[in-house]
């Protein structure tokens, strides 16, 4: 009850700000708070946790992360009244809501043909995560990048020659071997009935869920597509766009700005290659100096550890292996780590969203991402689908003889 009354409130405080910010575009944003001791004494929190925690089960980490930063974790000790909270989210309906997905997806659309599908997904995700757990994060990841060319349809799962993930701006995704290992036990358990592309969306959603996030029911009746081109990787973003650029993708994808703040937040996990981020830290967009709006201790840091660009660097600085909202506290300490997590702060169209899931206890960002992952989850294009198919293998298309 308490919980209701308290989130209720917050929802009166921001959604005129999110509404007001959106209609002129005018947002005074908060003051940057300078604590960059405490995010040197984080970072080297976050080395040692690094180690521990890479073996440590998932319930680990929130014990962890307690243990090792009570100030931080003060702030939310009203956290557990939260946890059973089913309220409103920021999500504001819109006609684009109403996608494609509504025809063809349902939730019971495996019931009959194959009811254990869900089971074995999770059995094989929960077995490779415990394996390495940075496989969760690589899983959540490959979901996006499906979704994000021809909706999810399973083409960056496609490994032939000049397939999307082939394409360079791919080279980092992970995680294909857990989806082939699903699939090898669901075509012999219901041949030629689930498609790779839900075998993927219930995965990241099972990967979340490992990770300490969210709960989300996925809906299913995906078909795989037959066509994959690498070029068409480049359309996902990577990192140094802008935010008219990132806003006009996500629209393009039938997603709106609180989608594209509210998933951005899967940083609150993963990792990096320094490669992706190098040119912030020397000479950046040739001024001869590091990038701006990045707190100068923590550039430092990045400079340290990034020597190599094929080195991982944390995408959350502060709680890497928590999902958490504490990815958007980083973005209000100019920590981001990608020039795209830290534009999220400094344009009018997001700010606003960014303060308003900071400030808010975590749970309310686990429930927007949870709704924006359903609306992810559910692109499609519907040449694609009408065309696709059910692959007997997710690297290959079905042979026509
Ligand atoms: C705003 C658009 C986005 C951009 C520009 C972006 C960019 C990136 C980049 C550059 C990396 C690091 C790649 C590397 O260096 O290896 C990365 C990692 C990651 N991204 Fe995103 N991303 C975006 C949206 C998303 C979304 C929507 C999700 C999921 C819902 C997501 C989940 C992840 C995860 C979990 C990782 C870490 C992967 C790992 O540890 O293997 N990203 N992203």
């Amino acid at each position: 009850m308490k919980s209701s009354i308290s989130f209720g409130f917050l929802l009166i405080l921001v959604l005129p700000l999110i509404l007001a910010s959106a209609q002129d575009g005018k947002y005074e944003r908060a003051a940057y708070h300078d604590n960059y001791e405490g995010a040197v004494q984080k970072d080297q929190d976050y080395e040692g946790q690094y180690q521990d925690q890479e073996k440590g089960p998932a319930k680990y980490d929130k014990n962890y992360e307690k243990e090792r930063m009570p100030a931080q974790n003060d702030q939310h000790d009203d956290q557990g009244e939260e946890e059973d909270y089913h309220g409103p989210s920021l999500e504001i309906p819109t006609l684009l809501d109403n996608l494609p997905s509504d025809d063809l997806l349902s939730f019971g659309y495996y019931s009959k043909s194959c009811p254990k599908a869900e089971s074995i997904i999770n059995k094989h995700v929960t077995k490779w995560v415990e394996e390495d757990r940075t496989l969760a994060a690589s899983l959540l990841r490959l979901h996006f990048h499906d979704c994000a060319v021809h909706g999810c349809d399973g083409s960056i799962l496609l490994n032939h020659e000049g397939s999307e993930r082939k394409a360079e701006a791919s080279k980092s995704l992970r995680g294909f071997e857990v989806i082939d290992a699903i699939k090898a036990e669901m075509e012999k358990e219901c041949p030629r009935t689930v498609s790779c592309a839900d075998i993927l969306t219930a995965a990241s959603r099972d990967a979340t869920v490992l990770l300490g996030g969210p709960y989300w029911d996925v809906p299913y009746g995906r078909k795989d597509g037959k066509v994959s081109n690498d070029k068409d990787a480049e359309l996902v973003p990577m990192g140094r766009e802008n935010i008219t650029t990132l806003i006009e993708f996500y629209q393009s994808n039938g997603l709106n700005v609180l989608d594209l703040v509210a998933l951005s937040g899967a940083h609150t996990i993963g990792r990096a290659t320094c490669g992706s981020l190098q040119y912030r830290l020397y000479n950046y967009a040739g001024t001869g100096r590091q990038d701006e709006s990045l707190d100068y201790r923590y550039a430092n840091f990045l400079k340290r550890k990034c020597r190599w660009a094929s080195e991982y660097v944390d995408l959350d600085a502060t709680t890497p292996r928590t999902f958490d909202n504490v990815y958007y506290k980083n973005l209000q300490d100019k920590m981001g780590l990608l020039h795209t997590d830290q534009s999220l702060y400094s344009d009018s169209r997001t700010s606003p969203i960014v303060d308003a899931l900071a400030d808010a206890p975590s749970d309310f960002f686990s429930h927007q991402f949870a709704v924006s992952m359903t609306k992810l989850g559910n692109i499609l294009v519907p040449a694609v689908q009408d065309g696709g198919e059910i692959r007997t293998k997710c690297y290959s298309v079905n042979s026509n003889y």
